[in-house]
């Protein structure tokens, strides 16, 4: 059991590996928050919730003196808007008299083995029924009649527990929910520093870190999409805190549109933290009896750093979020040709690429955007999937017999949720543009979005998308998104839904998903967004692999990977090997190995050397497969620490092997001349490939490697093999 209700006190605590989470009905029914962190036995924090009152400032329902309670004071697990809490609020309802003053107190609750789904919506999943527990709380605000069901998935084997909630109306009277972040909770304490990713396009998920300060403070998208400007995803470490010590909380969206997340510090010193989708432009009408679900949250825990919770996420990404036949399937080592050659092909130049790819060892060809209507170049034909066989030199059939001919296997672009005004698909249907009526749409890389809440829509994609994909035997489909969503509005939405607009957006294309991965189950899906725009664990639930970014500069993208890791495993970042990379062919591969490894170039451009170099990488690299998409990450030097050096590790999880990847970025100071590795067994031994010398696991953590004779130059790298002898 891993969910326990104390009667007496009233007390939930819920406790996943390592890590325990406590809460409490308190006093007027209030649902207060007691503690998430670090394992403890016992509940006994009775006086926990007891916060400092000012009287006249923090209203409280007490008439006389002492004034020991308010809402505005005590660590709430639901921040409710226009009552006693004056806090960010996580839910706000406007109800049917037009005032948004929403008040939920415990009801009642229950707790299930496994985990609800979440209708229509990507979440974490239990592959058993055992593997973990579900506590619903079931609030009620007596007023107007809402209730919220909160959500609590302890997995007995993670250090993680999810959470979302259900709002119902239970009332006779339509309300609108302006509000409904996916968790809310008051830690104890503020002393902690905020860790968020930010970007760009090419630039996605670089670290910042700021420590936490009174009022609020958080990070957000407006854009339709997570988006490459922020990551779904902010930990909060304790200030002082690295990658090896402090206790790192880390909280992760599962959801790929507009979001929210804020942390407000207020005068007891303590952080409320929220989470959910974007409340800016939303707006949701519920009527009498229907009920709607917020995303998921995800919440780590570690008191091992930032490592500790990376490694977490990790795990239970790889074990309960990923899905599919793919899940437990090597990948396929693979070359896009988007790099190559970009749209200006034939099918006899992908047919080349592909000769090359076999004789190589490459185990699939990918064939990128450019094979349909007659797009040759950016300024049109999204929406009409129709194959351009002039192009081709045939059918996509004969194209794709050609390759699997040469015994690779098959993949193909798409970028479903796109219209260009200049398509055959537009000129038919003007209104499936995302539009507002009477205004000018932007375009976006010269194109529109095509509005996916319309069940119409998404019918047509599905079944374009089919004319394809049923009739080919293609094994791979990456699912493009090139810009982010202006003028939002459905041609189908009555005015007063115009504020589902951005949800039902992405709900239709989570459905689209859906319908594509079951109609296709052996597809492997991989996620893309210019890159790295839409890295969300919403879009892994339905495609395990993402591309990471545009980004192919060995010695940059490197940091975006760095930025990534924090919450993603390697398996989940797709990573190729270009041309295009100033560094050395060596440097190049040994950043594309921490990902879903592939290439992405024309054999053509390249030196025969290049050629020669590729063949041997590639006859390396399954032997690490396992341990990089399974195994432990250790980030050995941060480039948040470094800037001219970096340094990672991963190692597997019965600690037999191990591979470690210095690289020099920038060559100027040379720190870390002696590169201490992590996550040994510091009683085993182990020898290093390369050298076949014996070192034990307590050495080359304590003492480290020594890199003197390493060469000092820029992009040089070298990755250090062992295994246990
Ligand atoms: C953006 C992607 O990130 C690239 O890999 C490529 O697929 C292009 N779109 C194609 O338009």
């Amino acid at each position: 059991m891993s969910i326990h209700f104390n009667e007496q006190k009233k007390i939930f605590k819920l406790d996943s590996k390592g890590v325990s989470y406590i809460l409490q009905v308190y006093k007027e029914n209030c649902l207060a928050h007691l503690y998430f962190g670090a394992y403890i036995p016992d509940d006994n924090l009775t006086d926990f919730a007891e916060r400092h009152v000012y009287a006249s400032f923090s209203p409280q329902p007490d008439t006389q003196p002492p004034y020991t309670f308010s809402p505005d004071t005590c660590p709430m697990e639901i921040g409710c808007n226009g009552g006693a809490d004056l806090r960010i609020a996580s839910v706000q309802i406007r109800n049917a008299d037009g005032n948004a003053c929403t008040d939920f107190r415990y009801v009642s609750h229950k707790i299930v083995s496994g985990k609800p789904a979440l209708p229509g919506l990507p979440a974490l999943y239990a592959n058993t029924d055992d593997e973990c527990e579900t506590l619903e709380i079931t609030m009620r605000d007596e007023y107007t009649g809402a209730e919220a069901v909160l959500l609590y998935t302890v997995f007995e084997k993670q250090a993680a527990i999810t959470r979302s909630m259900i709002i119902k109306n239970t009332s006779d009277k339509p309300f609108v929910i302006e509000r409904a972040m996916s968790f809310c909770m008051d830690m104890n304490g503020c002393d902690y520093d905020l860790i968020s990713l930010y970007g760009r396009h090419v630039q996605e998920r670089e670290y910042m870190r700021r420590p936490l300060a009174h009022g609020t403070q958080g990070i957000g998208s407006r854009r339709g999409s997570s988006s490459h400007s922020q990551n779904p995803f902010i930990a909060l470490i304790s200030a002082g805190g690295d990658e090896d010590h402090g206790d790192a909380y880390g909280f992760n969206l599962v959801y790929s549109s507009n979001f929210k997340a804020e942390i407000e510090v207020d005068y007891n010193n303590s952080a409320r933290v929220t989470m959910g989708i974007n409340y800016d432009d939303f707006g949701w009408n519920l009527a009498p009896g229907e009920a709607f679900y917020t995303p998921e949250a995800v919440l780590v825990f570690s008191n091992e750093g930032l490592g500790g919770m990376s490694r977490a996420f990790h795990r239970l990404y790889n074990n309960n979020l990923v899905r599919g036949e793919w899940k437990h399937r090597q990948r396929p080592l693979l070359v896009n040709n988007w790099e190559g050659t970009g749209m200006d092909f034939d099918g006899d130049k992908l047919f080349a690429i592909a000769k090359w790819a076999k004789e190589t060892g490459i185990e699939m060809f990918v064939m990128d955007d450019g094979w349909f209507g007659k797009r040759n170049d950016d300024t049109s034909s999204l929406g009409d999937w129709h194959v351009n066989e002039a192009k081709l030199k045939g059918s996509i059939g004969d194209l794709v017999a050609r390759i699997k001919g040469l015994g690779l296997k098959f993949g193909i672009w798409y970028e479903p949720e796109m219209i260009s005004p200049d398509s055959d698909l537009y000129r038919a249907h003007p209104d499936w543009a995302i539009h507002v009526p009477g205004r000018k749409k932007s375009v976006g890389r010269q194109q529109y979005v095509i509005d996916m809440t319309r069940a119409d829509v998404r019918d047509y994609l599905f079944n374009v998308m089919s004319e394809v994909l049923a009739h080919n035997d293609i094994d791979y489909l990456k699912w493009d998104f090139n810009r982010n969503i202006s003028e939002a509005g459905s041609a189908l939405l009555p005015p007063e839904r115009q504020k589902e607009f951005y949800h039902r957006y992405i709900l239709g294309t989570y459905e689209l998903m859906d319908r594509i991965t079951k109609a296709y189950p052996h597809l492997l899906m991989e996620g893309c967004s210019g890159g790295g725009g839409r890295f969300d664990p919403g879009i892994l639930y339905y495609s395990p692999q993402i591309w990471c970014s545009d980004n192919t500069e060995a010695l940059s993208r490197v940091d975006i990977q760095f930025g990534t890791s924090l919450c993603y495993p390697a398996s989940t970042q797709g990573a190729h090997v270009s041309a295009s990379s100033r560094a050395s062919y060596e440097t190049k591969r040994n950043v594309a190995m921490w990902g879903s490894f592939g290439y992405e170039l024309d054999p053509a451009k390249i030196s025969e050397e290049a050629r020669e170099e590729i063949r041997h990488q590639i006859a390396d690299y399954h032997k690490y497969y396992d341990l990089i998409h399974y195994g432990d990450l250790y980030r050995l030097v941060c480039p948040w620490e470094d800037p001219y050096n970096c340094a990672w590790m991963f190692v597997d999880e019965k600690k037999t092997q191990a591979l470690a990847t210095y690289l020099i970025k920038f060559k100027k100071e040379r720190r870390n001349l002696f590169l201490r590795l992590k996550g040994l067994d510091p009683e085993k031994y182990y020898r290093l490939e390369e050298t076949g010398e014996v070192y034990s696991g307590a050495l080359l953590m304590n003492a480290g490697l020594c890199l003197w004779t390493m060469p000092n130059e820029d992009g040089y790298s070298k990755t250090f093999y062992f295994t246990e002898v």
